[in-house]
């Protein structure tokens, strides 16, 4: 059975101050709980933080994105033996703000990917169609394009062990969630992609959603066969929030 996956993503929020509190708040809350696996994204200066706060503890921690790049002349990037150095357990690739916002492409998506394996950081690949696309019929055809985009890069080999992040771009920050069922089948369009590579790989393969998860709705997300935890914005900075979403995917 999967273990269910609950991460945050803190985006460009946080200050050493305010991520003192909430990751004591997390790592409290989080203590003993079975079948779920809690994670932060933190922005890269507080890394070294998270790693210092959270290393004896069972909350894990990463990043929101990396260089596509090894090493070398590229100012401003952040390389994924940087990450690795501090003991990060994920990095967020592909999340829709950095595809819109910043022109990532499928192509420089995969290429992250793929870096982040082989510096032995787990990707979290975000995939997610937008409100024109949704309403145009169009999602199944979105979502398989991103993720072929990966696999024909690293092969489904590439996905063994890895996690996909569900984040359809109309519910993200907007207090519009995806109805577990409208979730449950474009996570099952997902799994059923995989499968039809490698059944074995696709089975061991977490796919989270995003958009909009509260303490309210989750329970009733993560109850759908094919959601294996959540990829959590706003609710992870706030520690009861973010506590309470990962107590509903405990066991
Ligand atoms: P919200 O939970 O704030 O909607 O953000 C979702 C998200 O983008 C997580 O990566």
């Amino acid at each position: 059975m999967r273990q269910k996956l609950v991460v945050g993503n803190w985006k460009m929020h946080g200050s050493l101050a305010a991520n003192q509190m909430l990751l004591a708040g997390i790592q409290a809350g989080v203590a003993g709980l079975t079948g779920v696996e809690c994670a932060v994204c933190v922005p890269y200066p507080y890394l070294a933080q998270a790693q210092q706060q959270l290393s004896c503890s069972a909350v894990a921690w990463g990043a929101q994105n990396l260089s596509e790049q090894a090493q070398g002349a590229f100012t401003g990037e952040i390389g994924v033996a940087m990450l690795a150095d501090f003991a990060s357990r994920y990095v967020i690739v592909g999340h829709s703000e950095r595809r819109a916002l910043y022109g990532e492409s499928d192509a420089l998506v995969a290429q992250k990917f793929l870096r982040a394996r082989s510096g032995g950081v787990s990707p979290i690949l975000c995939v997610g169609e937008t409100l024109e696309q949704r309403q145009a019929g169009q999602v199944r055809e979105v979502i398989a394009g991103q993720l072929n985009a990966v696999l024909s890069a690293a092969g489904i080999a590439g996905f063994a062990g890895a996690v996909v992040a569900y984040e359809p771009v109309w519910a993200i920050g907007t207090g519009l969630t995806a109805t577990p069922e409208q979730a449950q089948e474009v996570h099952g369009a997902i799994r059923g992609l995989l499968v039809e590579l490698d059944a074995s790989v696709a089975a061991g393969v977490r796919v989270l959603y995003g958009g909009s998860v509260k303490a309210g709705n989750a329970a009733e997300l993560f109850a759908m066969p094919d959601i294996d935890g959540a990829l959590v914005g706003g609710a992870s900075l706030v520690a009861e929030e973010f506590v309470a979403i990962c107590r509903a995917a405990a066991l």
